[in-house]
Parts: structure tokens; C-alpha cells; sequence
């Protein structure tokens, strides 16, 4: 109680595309009277069979929404079975101190007195903390449900942070290995049964190696395998997680800032093929994401770059300048911007589509170097085509400033020839990711070959 929950609640249910629903409300709507007359007239006892049994309907009901449930309701052993069997529960930390500020005017019935508020708090606390996941604020509420943790010096909690106790194999990027495996080996102890190292890079995204890993791997269906490296190890190491035994759990660490504010999270794994990148994959959704900025110290400053483009594009789409930040706090900020679009659309039917911003033109230019160019640096360029087809001229102009992209050196034939082969194309119309404005994205744009191929020849040498 007081804790913001009414507050919070239909923000975060909108940022994740589902109804809200209060139970408190319905119990109203059902008895049409307030939840103080309820007690006046009935008793507690009364008003908490009243909500165990609108409890039990919502969370049992379909789409799924976002509930709020107030703490008593904790006490009812069919309320946190039902909870149990069908709900991601968030604890929305507060202090008795916050908490009695937010309710002590409220009127009411628990909160009239403020010692027997706090005794209730301190009673009902054990209750709150074994809910699955635990927020302070939106962002914080979005990443929790995604299984997203982001925290400097995470990489040394790794222990508390992944709960559970079967085995645990490493798959790790030979150069990150020697930088962090030894701190993941240390925190799992003797659960860890095996490390493997995958080469740096698109390299490790040969199907070779997933053939090498699925053949050294020892893990049984209730271990996991860590993956701690770039978005190359991440995209490798959660395929294989998801296709070995037919799907084991996996533990996402990405150590890039592209992998830790895209990569790492939503559950899109893939390798490639000689015909073309990420042309076999699967969707598997981290058993948890845990993110350490502090390991970007180490990262060079090309690959930071690289990261740079995705947090810009980030930005345009959640509609501020979160390039502008602590680099701590546009990885989180990303990192829930993308959980929350992820969890709208994990199959990638939809919304998800958005976060091709500049993609469609990055794509067709890395094709045409042969996949030399690095993917940030294409998307850097991506973007500006992709703010200009969309008209808005300024903040092409502003992101070119941030970014200083250099113009692409691929021939303009097989840039174009790429687009048109993109899989986003379809009858030969470029579908493209455009922006009304900054912070409001539309997918599926069929625009004017002749405007696409122009805006092309714009990020070319
Ligand atoms: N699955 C998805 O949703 C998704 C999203 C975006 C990109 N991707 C994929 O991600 C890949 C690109 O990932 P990337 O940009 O992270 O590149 P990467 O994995 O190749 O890593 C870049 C380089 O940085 C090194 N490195 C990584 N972490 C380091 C650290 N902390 N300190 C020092 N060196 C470090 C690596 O060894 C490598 O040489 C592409 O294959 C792309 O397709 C996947
Ligand atoms: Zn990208």
C-alpha cells in the first residue's frame, strides 16, 4: 500500500501493449460501493473474499494484463496459488516512510493510524519479497518482466542475480573470456561443468561452430549455458541453447554496448549461412539478461562507436536524446525500451518491427562491402537516410553531428541490388521503418523506389 502501484501500473501496461486491471476497481464495480464502505459495512473478511475471487478470475483470464493487487491480498493462500500459476509477480519497492507519505491522506482503512501502518508493512514484508522481481521505477518494472538485470558491478553479484542450482556451461568470446571468465566461473563455483570459447566476431556465427559447441556441450535439461561475449557470441551461444536437447535455458551476458542495448535482449538468436547473415535462428528468451556496463571499460573504442548508432536509433524511436546520458543510463534506458517492444511482440509479428530503424539502407550497405564495414557504422548512415526519406531534414542534420558517419565505399549497383533483395522488400517495393516524428515510428512504409535509391546514393562515396 502506497507503494505507487496505482500509478505505475497503467504506464507500465501500456508500454507493454496489455489491459490494466485493479483489482480494488472491479471489487467496486462488482459490489458497486468503495473499498472503505466495503469494510464499514461488511468487515475485512468480507471485502478479502471479494477480491480473492476477482483475483483468481483476472489472473486466470485472457490476454493477460497487468494487475494491480494490493498487499493484503498476499494473505490469501488461492490468491498466491493463482499467482503462482500464472503470473510474473513485481515487487514495487517502497519504504514504510514513502509509503505512509503517499497514504497517510488517503482515508484509507489500513492507513488511519501510522503505527499499525508501519506494523502491517513490517508483517507483510516477507510476502512482498518473494514476488519474482523487484522495481523501483518504470524502466526498472519493464526490465524486471523482461528477466533483464542492468547494474554496475553485476558481474561480481552474478551468484544472487541467477538464482537456481543445476549446471552450467560457458560459452564465451575468446577475447572476453580472458577478460571476465573468470569472474562468471567463480561466481556459479562447482555448478559450472564446462567452457567453451568461440572465436571474436561474425566468425563464431558459422555454423560450424554451433556444430563444435552442440558436440562439446555436457548439460543436462535443467542446466543452462552462460553466454558472455558480443553480439556475435550472444547470437550463437543462444541458438545453440535453444535448439540443443530441444531448448535449454540460457543466461544472456552481453559485454559489448551493441549486445547490452540490443543484442543481449528479446530472445532473437541466429547464425548465419554462406547465402546470407542470420539466415537460421530461433526464438529463445533468456533465462535472465545480466548487464555490467562497468565491462565496456575494456571495450575498444571502435566497437563503443559501433554501440553508439543503436543507442542513437533508440532514442529517435523512444523520442529523446538518451545519446545524451551517463553511458550507465542509456544502457539501461535502452535496454528497457527494447525489453518493453520485445515483450509487446515476442514472435516478432509486429511492433518489433521498429527497431529496423535504418536498417533496411544498413543492411544493403554492409552486403555490399562484403560485410566489412561494421554494422554501427551502417546503421549510423541507416539513419540519416532514413530521417531524410522521412523529412525530417534537422534532425538528420543533428544525428550526422553526433555520429560523423564517413560515406560509405561500396559500389552503388550492389548497394541498391541489396536493398532490393532485402527481405523487408516485397514485389520489388522497399518497405521501410520511417519516423513522423522523433519518438513515433511507422513500419511498413511503401515509399518510391526512385526516393529510397536516391537517399542510398546519399550515404556513398
Ligand atoms: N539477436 C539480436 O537481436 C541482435 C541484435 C543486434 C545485433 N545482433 C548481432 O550482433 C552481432 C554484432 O555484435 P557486436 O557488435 O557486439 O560485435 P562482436 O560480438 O563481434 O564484438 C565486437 C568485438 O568486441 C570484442 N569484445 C566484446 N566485448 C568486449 C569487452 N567487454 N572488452 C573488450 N573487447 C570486447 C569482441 O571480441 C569482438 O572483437 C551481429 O552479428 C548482429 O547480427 C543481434
Ligand atoms: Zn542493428
Amino acid at each position: 500500500m502506497g507503494a505507487g502501484k496505482s500509478t505505475l501500473g497503467p504506464v507500465l501496461a501500456e508500454r507493454l501493449g496489455r489491459p490494466f486491471v485493479s483489482i480494488d476497481e472491479l471489487v467496486e464495480e462488482r459490489t458497486d460501493s468503495s473499498v472503505a464502505e466495503l469494510f464499514a459495512a461488511r468487515g475485512e473478511s468480507a471485502f478479502r473474499e471479494l477480491e480473492e475471487r476477482a483475483a483468481v478470475d483476472v489472473l486466470s483470464r485472457r490476454p493477460f494484463a497487468v494487475v494491480e493487487l494490493g498487499g493484503g491480498g498476499l494473505n490469501s493462500v488461492t490468491t498466491r496459488a493463482a499467482l503462482d500459476e500464472y503470473a510474473f509477480t513485481l515487487h514495487l519497492e517502497t519504504t514504510p516512510e514513502e509509503a505512509w507519505e503517499r497514504v497517510s491522506s488517503s482515508g484509507r482503512p489500513l492507513a488511519r493510524d501510522r503505527d499499525a501502518f508501519e506494523a502491517l508493512f513490517e508483517e507483510r514484508r516477507a510476502l512482498y519479497e518473494a514476488a519474482n522481481g523487484s522495481a523501483r521505477d518504470l524502466d526498472g518494472a519493464v526490465l524486471a518482466a523482461a528477466g533483464v538485470h542492468v547494474s554496475e558491478g553485476a558481474l561480481e553479484r552474478l551468484g544472487e542475480l541467477v538464482p537456481g542450482s543445476g549446471d552450467i556451461e560457458l560459452v564465451a568470446d575468446e577475447h572476453v573470456d580472458p577478460l571476465y571468465g573468470d569472474s562468471v566461473r567463480a561466481a556459479f563455483g562447482a555448478r559450472v561443468s564446462g567452457s567453451h570459447v568461440v572465436p571474436a566476431g561474425e566468425p563464431a556465427k558459422r555454423a560450424v561452430e554451433a556444430e563444435r559447441l552442440w558436440s562439446a556441450l555436457r548439460v543436462g535439461r535443467n542446466g543452462a549455458i552462460v553466454v558472455l561475449g558480443g553480439g556475435c557470441t550472444i547470437d550463437v551461444g543462444g541458438f545453440v541453447a535453444a535448439t540443443y536437447l530441444r531448448g535449454v535455458a540460457w543466461i544472456s551476458i552481453p559485454t559489448t554496448l551493441l549486445a547490452q542495448v540490443d543484442a543481449g535482449i528479446g530472445g532473437k538468436t541466429a547464425i548465419d549461412l554462406p547465402e546470407g547473415k542470420n539466415l537460421v535462428g530461433a526464438f529463445h528468451w533468456p533465462a535472465r539478461t545480466v548487464i555490467d556496463p562497468d565491462l565496456l571499460a575494456t571495450l575498444p573504442q571502435s566497437e563503443l562507436e559501433n554501440g553508439r548508432a543503436e543507442v542513437v536509433k533508440t532514442g529517435l524511436l523512444a523520442g529523446g536524446p538518451l545519446w545524451e546520458l551517463e553511458i550507465s543510463d542509456q544502457v539501461r534506458s535502452c535496454a528497457a525500451f527494447k525489453s518493453a517492444i520485445c515483450l509487446r511482440d515476442p514472435l516478432d509479428r509486429g511492433d518489433r518491427a521498429q527497431l529496423n530503424l535504418g536498417h533496411t539502407f544498413a543492411h544493403a550497405l554492409e552486403a555490399a562491402s562484403g560485410y566489412s564495414m561494421a554494422h554501427g557504422h551502417a546503421v549510423a548512415l541507416g539513419l540519416l537516410a532514413a530521417l531524410r526519406v522521412s523529412g525530417l531534414e534537422d534532425d538528420a542534420r543533428q544525428v550526422e553531428e553526433i555520429l560523423r558517419p564517413p560515406l560509405a565505399r561500396v559500389d552503388r549497383e550492389a548497394a541498391w541490388a541489396a536493398l532490393a533483395r532485402d527481405k523487408k522488400a516485397e514485389g520489388g517495393r522497399p518497405k521501410l521503418v520511417l519516423l513522423e516524428a522523433v519518438g513515433k515510428p511507422r513500419v511498413g512504409v511503401e515509399v518510391e523506389s526512385r526516393v529510397v535509391r536516391g537517399a542510398l546514393d546519399t550515404l556513398i562515396a
